[in-house]
């Protein structure tokens, strides 16, 4: 049986990074993400007893880099003595760039594998599936604002607030179209086993998820635009500080944080975030939406932008 499933991927508020247990990739920290609308993952999932090993195409060509973590995926949703699979990968934006795309390729994969074994599993299990693979691909089952939380020995990931009841925009910066230096897993455990700032940044982190979630639910822009650019520029101090250091940025990213920074001195409603990777996410009201493209498509550096609203979680698009 084949099924597609189509995710979007978020983009963390308040950032999870680093990890309390590896071998199952449970993260050390909650985090509070908004799932977009326009950039999308697709992933088919074709399960056929007579092929011998998984095969992989990201956008129409094999890749053999990405499959044995989508194998993993798929062992993980299915176990390990399961048919093989014929698995096509396609998404509308540039991947491994910091825009989340392992999320919503790990989201969109384990809701295709399930619904390919003609599974039925919750919503909330497909997330601690997807967390599996990628911590962050278990906020993209669900759409507008969530909140993934550290339970026992688990994640559990709440939705705070739905596309409707918030709609804001985000306009992306691409700084650059190149790979990112180091994957953010493995960045994650150098920040972890190095960085003098750690500690206190996993201790910190409630505090800023309380912060982010009663702004949030109290739709507080001010409040959230503060406390989302505090824990980003907190997480890149304990990359900063690593060592090796960590440094994701560009000179365009700082031009294209200045900028925004500017525009919100200046009075508009926008705030930036930064992932592993040199991209700038600027997360804005409607009303400024306009300005804030204007100003970072005129940013030194800059080579494209991309406008997005919020969007829906992960969801099968059809079975055959
Ligand atoms: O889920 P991963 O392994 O791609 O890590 C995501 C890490 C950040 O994007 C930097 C933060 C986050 O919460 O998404």
């Amino acid at each position: 049986m084949r099924a597609t499933a189509r995710a979007q991927p978020n983009i963390a508020l308040i950032k999870y990074w680093g990890k309390r247990n590896r071998s199952r990739n449970l993260p050390a920290v909650g985090s509070i993400s908004i799932t977009l609308a326009d950039l999308y993952t697709e992933m088919s999932v074709e399960l056929d007893k007579g092929i011998a090993a998984d095969t992989l195409t990201l956008n129409g060509e094999h890749n053999g880099d990405m499959l044995p973590r989508v194998s993993a995926c798929l062992d993980t949703v299915l176990g390990t003595g399961r048919v093989q699979a014929r698995i096509d990968s396609r998404s509308n934006f540039p991947v491994a760039a910091g825009l989340a795309s392992s999320a919503s390729a790990f989201a969109s994969a384990v809701v295709a594998t399930s619904a390919a074994a003609a599974q039925d599993r919750s919503i909330a299990e497909l997330s601690r599936l997807a967390g599996r693979a990628s911590g962050s691909a278990a906020r993209s089952l669900y759409g507008g604002f969530a909140e993934l939380r550290n339970c026992d020995d688990d994640i559990e990931v709440d939705s705070l607030l739905s596309v409707s009841d918030w709609p804001l925009q985000v306009v992306v910066a691409v700084t650059t179209r190149a790979q990112k230096s180091i994957a953010s897993g493995d960045a994650m455990e150098i920040s972890r086993k190095t960085s003098p700032f750690y500690e206190r940044w996993v201790h910190d982190q409630q505090h800023d998820l309380d912060l982010a979630r009663t702004a949030i639910l109290a739709r507080d822009f001010d409040k959230l635009a503060s406390i989302a650019e505090h824990n980003c520029l907190k997480m890149h101090s304990v990359m900063w500080a690593s060592r090796p250091p960590i440094v994701y940025w560009n000179t365009a990213t700082l031009e294209c944080m200045q900028a925004v920074r500017e525009l919100r001195a200046q009075g508009t409603a926008v705030f930036f975030t930064v992932d592993a990777g040199p991209q700038v996410k600027a997360i804005c009201l409607d009303s400024a939406v306009d300005v804030v493209r204007d100003a970072l498509t005129n940013t030194p550096g800059v080579c494209d932008t991309l406008l997005t609203g919020l969007g829906e979680g992960a969801r099968l698009m059809e079975t055959e």
